[in-house]
């Protein structure tokens, strides 16, 4: 008898993140990265130059499936489709995921499903038969991903979450998510180690060092993000390296937005994007 060789599975339980997701839900409600209408001039204008709207505009089709990721309040959603319409782009059915529902009544008008499930993307599991399922339907599904301040930031696992949505872009599709960036990543140890030295909760103490500890981590992965999504793609659709860089193309840019954040500290934000276009 032959031994079968195991097959790869994809996924795991990761532990929630623990610079964000947790405490970043609770401030939310009193940081900007609300998903309002504000965030929409930073990300897609000022950020982005608008050429996610540019993109959508070029399309020749009459319809155009559109994913958010993240959208927190999702005052964009009617933004971006005003915009597109203005122009005379293509109609645009816009689909919402995020680990939140914060969807505002006037974004919940504008969408078409909300397929929110109250997990973190990056603890998608492809195992799990209901969240395969998912992850089946999305499969080359939409032409535009925008992923701001959400799925690819408030994690760990940035890499994990982006290999996730470069999955369900079309054929000439492109993805822009948000990652963190690393002189954010660095400002924020900065300012956490300040914080240490006052703190004399031992709980407390315990946890900045698993932060810090996290972000050093992050901080070593987010300098091959690119190559790791790629190798992800190549062995989730069984094809060699060489053919998946010909089908996704990865680049990153910076935004240039500047936010006051963070413990009462004033910082320098420069935002980075992974961007994915997908041949
Ligand atoms: C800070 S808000 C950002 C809202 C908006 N995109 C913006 O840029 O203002 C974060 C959004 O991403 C979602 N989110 C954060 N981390 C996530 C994760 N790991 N998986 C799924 N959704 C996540 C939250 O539920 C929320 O909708």
């Amino acid at each position: 008898m032959t031994n079968k060789p195991k097959p790869k599975t994809y996924g795991k339980k990761r532990p929630v993140e623990r610079i964000g997701v947790e405490d970043r839900k609770i401030m939310d409600s009193t940081w900007g990265y609300i998903g309002n209408a504000e965030r929409f001039a930073e990300t897609y204008v000022l950020d982005l130059k608008l050429e996610p709207m540019s993109f959508l505009i070029n399309s020749k089709n009459p319809k155009e499936q559109v994913f958010i990721a993240g959208p927190g309040m999702g005052e964009e959603i009617k933004l971006l489709k005003n915009y597109v319409k203005s122009k005379s782009g293509p109609e645009l059915d816009v689909e919402t995921f995020a680990l939140t529902n914060n969807l505002s009544p006037e974004a919940k008008k504008q969408i078409k499903k909300d397929y929110s499930l109250g997990f973190a993307l990056d603890h998608t599991d492809l195992r799990d038969p209901q969240q395969l399922r998912l992850f089946k339907k999305f499969e080359k599904k939409f032409k535009l991903i925008m992923a701001t301040k959400s799925t690819s930031f408030h994690t760990q696992y940035p890499e994990y979450s982006s290999f996730l949505l470069a999955t369900t872009l079309k054929s000439g599709g492109r993805a822009y998510l948000e990652i963190l960036n690393s002189d954010s990543i660095r400002f924020h140890s900065r300012v956490l180690l300040e914080k240490r030295k006052e703190e004399t909760d031992p709980q407390r103490i315990q946890r900045i060092d698993d932060v810090l500890n996290d972000s050093r981590k992050l901080l070593l992965r987010l300098k091959k993000i690119d190559a790791v999504i790629l190798r992800m793609l190549s062995s989730y659709y069984k094809k060699p390296l060489e053919e998946i860089k010909k089908e996704f193309n990865i680049k990153q840019i910076s935004g240039e937005v500047t936010y006051p954040v963070f413990f009462d500290h004033i910082e320098r934000f420069n935002s980075t994007y992974i961007v994915i276009d997908r041949k």
